[in-house]
């Protein structure tokens, strides 16, 4: 039996501990792990993935692509699919930050409560790679989303380039800075998703009783001040005053699975490409809703 090789290309110097232990637990039998990797750096890496194993046998080689910075993670993507040609490529994995893993999960968190077609929902911290990736998979489920951001040419700038990837339900941009603004959006959505910078507070306590007909909160800031004080991190469908709630740790779960489950099935061929569509896609079948 050939060994499953998984490759950990990261962008940071030091190669993620977070992405290799959970490398070990989907069941790789060997992990090489590269820190420091840049489109500049990245060629003869991948070579040395393609060449070693007759196409054949390449399913049992793939590629992670992480670190923290996901705009290099995803440049890092191009260039290695841009370096295999033919029948010589791997699998390919995205997640720099967790972005598509955390994303992946939350929207299937909603899609256990709601009838995403027919929800109105809000993204606060919309611009970020993790809030982006929530609000192109809520689009493609045909969700009506509003894509918040402190500045609305930014909210603007990131529904254009989702618009790009999707053009399934429909984007709102919207500019909002303080509380009163943020739970004014709330008005109307049956569902908030929380995805600003760790630390950033945009519903205080108390604001959840405030709100009418929201029928599922999620808040994926684990960092005091969470994103929305009346969700507790570990909520995982906890309801309160009529929201069903989760709180980061509550999707966090979830998010393990799909990480692990996304790792596994790069070994079932060698032309895998997982990023935002296809993580979610393992999603749905992590939860029961494939
Ligand atoms: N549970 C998990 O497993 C998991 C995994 C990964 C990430 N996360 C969490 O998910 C959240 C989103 O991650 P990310 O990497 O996408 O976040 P990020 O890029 O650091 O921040 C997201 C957005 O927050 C907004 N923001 C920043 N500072 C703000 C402030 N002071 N007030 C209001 N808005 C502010 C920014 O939007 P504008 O500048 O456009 O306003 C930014 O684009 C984070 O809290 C992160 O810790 C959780």
């Amino acid at each position: 039996m050939m060994k499953k090789i998984l490759i950990q290309f990261d962008t940071d110097q030091a190669p993620s501990t977070f992405d290799r232990v959970v490398a070990v637990d989907a069941g790789v039998d060997e992990l090489f792990s590269y820190g420091g990797i840049s489109p500049d750096n990245v060629t003869g890496l991948v070579h040395g993935a393609i060449f070693t194993r007759g196409p054949a046998d390449l399913k049992n080689t793939a590629i992670f692509v992480g670190g923290s910075n996901v705009t290099d993670g995803e440049a890092l993507m191009d260039k290695i699919g841009s370096t295999f040609f033919g029948p010589m490529k791997v699998s390919v994995m995205m997640d720099s930050n967790g972005c598509n893993t955390t994303a992946a999960a939350a929207v299937v968190a909603a899609k256990k409560h709601l009838q995403l077609a027919k929800t109105s929902a809000l993204v606060l911290g919309g611009t970020g790679p993790v809030g982006q990736r929530v609000a192109q998979l809520l689009a493609t489920e045909g969700s009506a989303v509003t894509l918040v951001s402190r500045s609305e040419d930014r909210a603007a700038t990131s529904c254009d380039a989702i618009r790009k990837k999707t053009d399934a339900g429909t984007l709102t941009p919207a500019g909002a800075a303080t509380v009163e603004e943020f739970q004014s959006l709330c008005s109307g959505k049956q569902l908030v998703v929380a995805a600003g910078a760790a630390g950033v507070c945009f519903l205080p306590e108390g604001s959840l009783a405030a709100l009418d007909g929201l029928s599922v909160a999620i808040d994926l800031n684990a960092v005091p001040p969470t994103g929305i004080s009346d969700i507790g991190v570990t909520d995982k469908a906890a309801e309160k005053h009529g929201t069903i709630c989760y709180g980061a740790i509550g999707v966090g779960g979830t998010k393990m699975k799909v990480h692990r489950k996304a790792i596994a099935s790069l070994f079932e061929a060698n032309d895998h490409v997982l990023d935002t569509e296809q993580i979610y896609a393992l999603a749905l079948q992590v939860a029961g809703l494939a």
